[in-house]
């Protein structure tokens, strides 16, 4: 069996690069709904449909376990779809977020206690994450920013550009403005590691910049060791899939900036 990497587009892609290369041994299949992308806009009851479906097809599939690396699922459809959905569906397989270990992270890194968040509208707006940092660290105040444009300017390939500039640099000033004693931020949003470098430039000097990739990677591996009965049905022989709900042509195209290497993929039928 496989571990399955979901996100709605080429965003999971950042997480599955630091899966492969933390645990190479293991075979992945990675599921891109282009067709469907952004959710970052779109309702709970929408998020939740869309990811459910492409959680099934993964199963289906012969996914063991699937990692929801998209925040705006994980904020939107994992309670639901652990809670509900698996205990009926498929009570040995796994679903897991990318919340909670990020979550756990930010606790280690902020020094002034106020940390800001980028994420897409329904990651911010669901509130996810203020909620579980504060169930472990109830001192740090979490600011949230919106950032509606970044996932369109990386899903068009736009990221690179010199337009991209007036966007980054817009959604950073107004969350600084909001709390200027913010001291990390987050990138709440598995694209986001495409505008690194945009990202930097923009923010303060001091400021720490967290990427969710190595985290996530972490703690698959933690989460692996803890769960022998999962790691053993687990395929060791190192594969990656690709799939994508959209043209195959574009998903090579696009996924091989993103990964910095060619790969092959399949288009997904329902
Ligand atoms: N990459 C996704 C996330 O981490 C979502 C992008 C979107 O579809 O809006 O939230």
């Amino acid at each position: 069996m496989r571990i399955g990497v979901f996100d709605s587009g080429y965003g999971g892609l950042t997480i599955l690069e630091q899966f492969r290369a933390l645990l190479p041994q293991y075979s992945y299949v990675y599921l891109g709904d282009n067709a469907r992308t952004p959710y970052g806009t779109r309702s709970f009851d929408v998020v939740y449909q869309y990811t459910l479906q492409c959680v099934k097809k993964l199963f289906e599939m012969d996914c063991a376990l699937v990692i929801l690396a998209c925040n705006t699922a994980s904020a939107k459809a994992l309670r639901t779809i652990q809670q509900k959905d698996l205990p009926l569906l498929y009570p040995n397989r796994r679903v897991l977020g990318v919340i909670r270990p990020t979550a756990e992270c930010i606790g280690q890194i902020t020094q002034s206690n106020h940390v800001g968040l980028l994420g897409t509208e329904g990651t911010i707006q669901s509130g996810s994450y203020p909620m579980e940092v504060n169930k472990l660290f109830p001192h740090i105040t979490v600011t949230g920013q919106a950032c509606p444009m970044w996932v369109p300017l990386i899903e068009n390939n736009e990221h690179l550009s010199d337009g991209a500039d007036y966007f980054v640099k817009q959604y950073i000033d107004k969350l600084l403005q909001n709390d200027p004693a913010i001291d990390t931020m987050v990138l709440a949003c598995t694209h986001y590691p495409m505008l690194l470098d945009k990202i930097k430039k923009h923010a303060p000097k001091h400021m720490h910049i967290i990427s969710q990739g190595p985290i996530i990677a972490e703690s698959l591996a933690s989460y692996l060791q803890k769960h022998p009965e999962i790691d053993a049905v687990l395929d060791k022989q190192g594969d990656c899939t690709f799939y994508t709900t959209e043209s195959v042509e574009k998903f090579k195209q696009s996924a091989s900036t993103f990964l910095k290497t060619p790969i092959e993929a399949h288009h997904l039928s329902w």
